[in-house]
Order: C-alpha cells, then structure tokens, then sequence
C-alpha cells in the first residue's frame, strides 16, 4: 500500500519482470536482495517487517513470539484479476481485500484473503513445530502474499537473539539462534535491518554486533532505531542519528512502532503511521528532521538500496541476454530461420537500456538518500 515498498519503484522493476517473463529469458532474471531483520528479542523486528509491507499479519509481543524463520515472498498481481473463490467485499472488513491473499507453503492451493488468519495460521504452525513452551526451530515458515501493491520481492523475519534459556529452550539457545541466523544474514545478497530499540544503550545492540560480522564495510547494514517513544524524557537519538556513537555506512532511521498496548487494542497500521508521523513532527529533538524519521523514510531508504542493486546488476543481464541471442540467431540461421523471429531478445535489450536511464534520473533526482547521515 502507500505506506509500503515506493510505487515508483514497484512499477518499474514490475514492469521490467514483466517484460524479461514475456520473453521467458532464463538469463534475464532479476534477483532482488532478500530483507532480513536482525537483532535481540523483542525489539520490535516483526513490527517494523509489518509496517513495510503495510498490513497486519505477523504475530508479534513481548517474549519470544516469532519461533521459526518466517520467509516471506511478496508477488506483485495486477489489480482487477481476482482469482477463483476470491471474497465479495462488503467493504467493512478493512482487513480483506480480493486481490490481496496469502498462500502457504505447507498448504498448498489455499488461499487466504482474511491477514488475521494469516496471523493464526503461523501461530499454529508454528506451535504443531515447535510445542508451545517457547521452543524455536529453524524449519522455515514458507509464505507468500499475492498483492497489486507489492514489489516482488522477499523478505525474512527472524527470531530473536536471546542469551537465556526459557521454556523448553535447550541450554545452547543462544548458538542455536546465532548459527539459524547466520545462515541467512551471511548471504551477501542479504539486506539486513538491523534492529535495536533506542530506550537501551546501543553499544548493547546485539544485532549491529552481529551484522558486523558478516558486513564489516556496513554496505548492507542499515540501523533500525525502534521504540523512540519509550526514551526517557531528555534524552534522543539525534547523536546516533549523526553517527557519532557507532556510525554506519547507510546510517540509522528511528521509528515508532505499535507498543502492546496498541497491539491488545488492535491499532490499524494507518493510525499507527499517523501517530508516528505525529510524533516526530512534534518532537523537539526530531521536527526539524522529522523527514528523515519513521517508517516512510526507512521504506524509501530501502527503495534506494534496491535501485542501486538493480542499476548494478543490469550491465550483467543485459550482456547475458546478448550472449544469448547471438547464439539464437546462429542457430536459426542455421535452421533457415529469419533475423525478425528472433527479435523478442532485442525487444529485451532496448527495454533494459530505457530502464537503465529511467533508473539513473529517478537515483539521481531522488538525492543521496543512502548516505543521509545528519
Ligand atoms: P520482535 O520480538 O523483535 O519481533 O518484536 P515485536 O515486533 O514482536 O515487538 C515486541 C514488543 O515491543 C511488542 O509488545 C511491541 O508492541 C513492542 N514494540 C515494538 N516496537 C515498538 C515501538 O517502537 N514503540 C513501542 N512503544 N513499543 C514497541
Ligand atoms: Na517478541
Ligand atoms: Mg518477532
């Protein structure tokens, strides 16, 4: 939705994905990074995971709640194709929509257009794997949400890191944790969001410890400050903000997420971003800055990252589709074949290169938002 991944951008590497499926060019693909949340329990991970993608899905609260990796896919479907056994809207249900649905993995060819039984369904799952008494597993939850608002793109959310077995815990929780999230944060074409609530000294962040690890330079680290409204009254994150405590390549974005109270109250995710919004605004510490604040300002910083890898990887595509079609049109030649049955190839490269410009004036014109560090 509008509070999600930028429209620009999801129209054009939709439209770019369109067109390479067209053709059905195996060379063509474009592999967006995967987004994984990092850091320790209760941060708010799963909280700033919902608010990009702009709906109410994830189960979330205090303790551990998120037990197994959830892998989420997001697809883009154009509006105005529902498919079959979509729900007639009464127009009531703000939470139904008949061309936005889940599907899981594990249960194939059900379709789920109600996101509060999205919400169960993971609990269930992840309660028929792991017992109820806090046990964790690394068996992934595999879901995927079809949407007209969405770039086609995956995001992870993760456990916790927690120090202390709780529960049903075995005593080596804290590697099993670490060695489950390793294993995706490690992979370099990982994003990682990684999460720390501002109301504890960051120098305790085991999430930016963490990404450290597996991204030393921080080229694909961004900090997530969360829980902004918890600070005690004088103090902010503005020294953070300005890289003066543990500074960051792609710098930090403070949010305010939905407290437990909001969450027992079923706060919607829109009064949720109009309260954050609000309060950065407000905020003595933050007003002057406040574009630079909230949840908006961490999905275009994410928009940027993508644009720059996509602009990247597109020199690469574009030689292999070539590559290709040199070799088609030798072996239609040789097949007595025309040079004009060969053209979707071409129709791929002119498109790549307009985009390619596209890409360039919309980074260009969108500023330096990846090094915004003030
Ligand atoms: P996770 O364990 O890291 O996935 O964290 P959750 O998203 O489940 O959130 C844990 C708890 O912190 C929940 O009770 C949330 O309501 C609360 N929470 C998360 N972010 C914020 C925030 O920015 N402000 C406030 N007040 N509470 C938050
Ligand atoms: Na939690
Ligand atoms: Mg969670």
């Amino acid at each position: 939705g509008p509070t999600g991944l930028g429209l620009e951008i999801v129209s054009i590497i939709n439209k770019l994905q369109d067109v390479f499926s067209a053709v059905g060019s195996s060379a063509s693909q474009i592999d967006l990074p995967q987004i994984c949340v990092l850091g320790s329990q209760s941060s708010g991970k799963s909280s700033v995971l919902e608010n990009i993608v702009g709906r109410d899905f994830l189960p979330r609260g205090t303790g551990i709640v998120t037990r197994r990796p959830l892998v989420l896919q997001l697809i883009h479907r154009p509006a105005g194709s529902e498919p079959n056994g979509a729900p007639k809207i009464n127009g009531t249900d703000k939470n139904v929509n008949a061309d936005e649905w889940g599907e899981f993995l594990h249960l194939p060819g059900e379709k789920f257009f109600d996101f509060h039984k999205i919400r169960d369904e993971i609990v269930r799952d992840t309660e028929a794997k792991t017992g109820r008494n806090a046990g964790i597993s690394p068996l992934p939850i595999n879901l995927r949400i079809f949407s007209p608002n969405v770039l086609t793109l995956t995001l992870v959310d993760l456990p916790g890191i927690t120090k202390v077995p709780v529960g049903d815990q075995p005593k080596d929780i804290e590697r099993q944790i670490r060695d489950m999230l390793m294993k995706y944060i490690s992979k370099p074409a990982c994003i990682i969001l990684a999460v720390s609530p501002a109301n504890v000294d960051l120098a305790n962040s085991e999430g930016l410890k963490m990404a450290r690890e597996v991204d030393p330079e921080g080229t694909r680290t961004i900090g997530v400050l969360t829980k902004v409204d918890l600070m005690d009254k004088g103090t902010d994150v503005v020294d953070i903000l300005a890289g003066r405590i543990i500074p960051l390549r792609l710098g930090y974005v403070p949010v305010v997420n939905r407290g437990q109270r909001d969450i027992d109250a079923s706060k919607t995710i829109q009064s949720a971003l109009d309260a954050e919004r609000e309060f950065f605004e407000l905020h003595p510490s933050y007003k002057g800055k406040a574009q630079y604040c909230g949840t908006p300002f961490l999905a275009r910083k994410l928009n940027m990252i993508l644009m720059h890898h996509i602009r990247a990887t597109l020199p690469d595509i574009k030689a292999r589709i070539a590559q290709q079609q040199q070799k088609y049109n030798a072996e239609l030649q040789s097949l007595g074949g025309t040079e004009a049955e060969a053209s979707s190839g071409n129709v791929v490269l002119s498109v790549i290169t307009e985009f390619t410009s596209e890409f360039r004036t919309v980074i260009d014109g969108g500023g330096n938002d990846l090094s915004l560090n003030e």
